[in-house]
């Protein structure tokens, strides 16, 4: 019973953008800081650098992403369409990017002003986020998509998650700022974040967006019921014990083993999924989920060697398994679907034809692009090509291994301006669009005109 978008639901095309315009530019901050860095970026967890290149990723990069995407998604996926949209999307879009550049100049400069001013920008961001997502849902539950109930259940699971890990850094950066002692919950912020936000969130996406655009089966009934809820069960659980002293640290492990074990179900589905899907060829979205879901299966043993090795890397490996390689690469991917649909939905609805006479909406279908013209295929698998090594480099850099705490930043870089690339000549492509289909006679245009980066 899954599986439909409606697209007239879309919303204005100002709304997601902006959100999926800050991934190539926060991941070219992200590579600038990790090029100067060098080595020292991998040496500790808790170097200045490492902890502002870890949120430039967490918050610039997967953030920015799945807050615009998230409203879109829950728009034509679920009926859930929040209100005012495009000034509640503007706002939170930049109170996200300053209180984003903010906490990471916080952590390299290690300045209490700048972690306060993090603080005030990145509370009102998420309050404003998280109230009008929260406001749609709760007006909007009695007219959800049939299809869109079992998403939703993840997708309330990741909000709440990311109410938690929004607080408990906001509390753990005000101590900082205030030279007060660190809560110690930096653990259970970590686990929110990455198992609870991210993870459901990118669950909640492949229960809809697998069978749709990859035409796979749908996912088992009981596995789309239960893991949404068994995962955050765990997460309170997880929390609960790390917060009671006194506790064998194997009542931990054993809830952790669950969690690993729960997400390898949904993991294993999914590359199952995705091998036996109907869709022969393999865009770069499709390419982009095996990186992810392979990246996310290496996690098992990465975890097995943070709890049973002594080693330093082993955190540093796992967080890369996990935000580069898992999270990043659906985000890349998912850039790639979302992008090129929004330019072409809003060229055409861009154009009013006049009594909608059949011979001008031939004429004017005739200018406007198709989908798959906005980003040729070759580019965007050249762009997963370079993310897949990029990858490899990280998780080298991030085992210790000396060259490629050298090539990791570069390759950033490099891969974060093909991405500008690949978004900036679609941006162009609509825009050219728009201006031939105005050439035309008895046109009526209201489009939205984007501003492209160097033009
Ligand atoms: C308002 C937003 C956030 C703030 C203010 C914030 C703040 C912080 C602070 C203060 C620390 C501890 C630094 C230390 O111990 O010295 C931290 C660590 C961390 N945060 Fe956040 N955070 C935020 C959002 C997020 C999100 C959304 C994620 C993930 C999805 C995330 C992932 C992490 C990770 C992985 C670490 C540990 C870094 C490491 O071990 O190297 N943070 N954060």
């Amino acid at each position: 019973m899954q599986r439909a978008l409606d697209f007239d639901k879309t919303p204005a095309l100002g709304v997601p953008l902006p959100f999926l315009l800050n991934v190539p530019l926060f991941g070219l901050l992200a590579g600038l800081l990790a090029t100067w860095a060098g080595p020292q970026a991998f040496l500790s967890r808790w170097d200045a650098a490492t902890l502002a290149l870890t949120h430039l990723w967490t918050l610039g990069i997967l953030g920015s992403a799945m807050l615009g995407a998230s409203i879109q998604i829950l728009a034509v996926a679920c009926n859930v369409p929040i209100a005012a949209a495009r000034p509640v999307a503007r706002t939170t879009h930049a109170l996200l990017t300053l209180g984003t550049l903010a906490l990471a100049g916080g952590f390299l400069w290690w300045s209490p002003t700048a972690w306060l001013g993090a603080i005030g920008l990145l509370a009102a961001a998420f309050a404003l986020y998280l109230l009008s997502v929260g406001v749609a849902l709760w007006r909007h539950r009695k007219t959800v998509y049939k299809g869109a109930k079992e998403i939703l259940v993840p997708v309330r699971g990741a909000l709440a998650a990311l109410g938690l890990t929004v607080l408990m850094g906001l509390v753990m950066a005000g101590s900082l700022g205030l030279g007060l002692s660190l809560p110690a919950w930096v653990g259970s912020h970590i686990l929110w974040g990455l198992l609870g936000w991210g993870g459901l969130l990118l669950m909640a996406m492949s229960f809809q967006l697998l069978p749709i655009f990859q035409l796979t089966e749908l996912y088992p009934k009981s596995l789309t019921r239960w893991l949404p809820l068994l995962v955050p069960g765990l997460l309170v659980a997880w929390s609960a014990l790390d917060a009671s002293s006194g506790l064998p640290h194997l009542m931990r492990e054993t809830v952790e083993l669950l969690l690993v074990g729960a997400y390898l179900a949904w993991i294993g589905t999914s590359l199952q999924r995705l091998w036996a899907r109907k869709r022969p060829t393999a865009e770069a979205t499709t390419l982009f989920w095996f990186t992810s879901l392979t990246c996310l299966l290496a996690c098992a043993p990465a975890w097995v060697w943070l709890r049973h090795g002594q080693a330093l890397q082993a955190p540093m490996v796992l967080g890369v398994l996990l935000i580069v390689g898992g999270l990043g690469a659906v985000v890349h991917g998912m850039l790639y679907k979302i992008v090129p649909f929004l330019l072409w939905k809003h060229a055409q609805d861009a154009i009013i034809i006049p009594d909608r006479d059949p011979a001008q909406v031939r004429v004017y279908l005739k200018v406007l692009p198709k989908m798959a013209e906005y980003i040729p295929v070759r580019a965007a698998q050249a762009h997963w090509a370079c993310y897949t090594l990029m990858t490899a480099s990280w998780l080298l850099a991030a085992a210790g291994w000396a060259p490629a705490t050298r090539a990791a930043g570069p390759l950033l870089l490099l891969s974060a301006a093909l991405l500008a690339w690949n978004l900036g000549c679609a941006l162009r492509r609509y825009r050219k669009a728009l201006r031939d289909a105005a050439a035309l006679p008895h046109h009526q245009i209201t489009p939205y005109i984007p501003v492209v980066p160097g033009r």
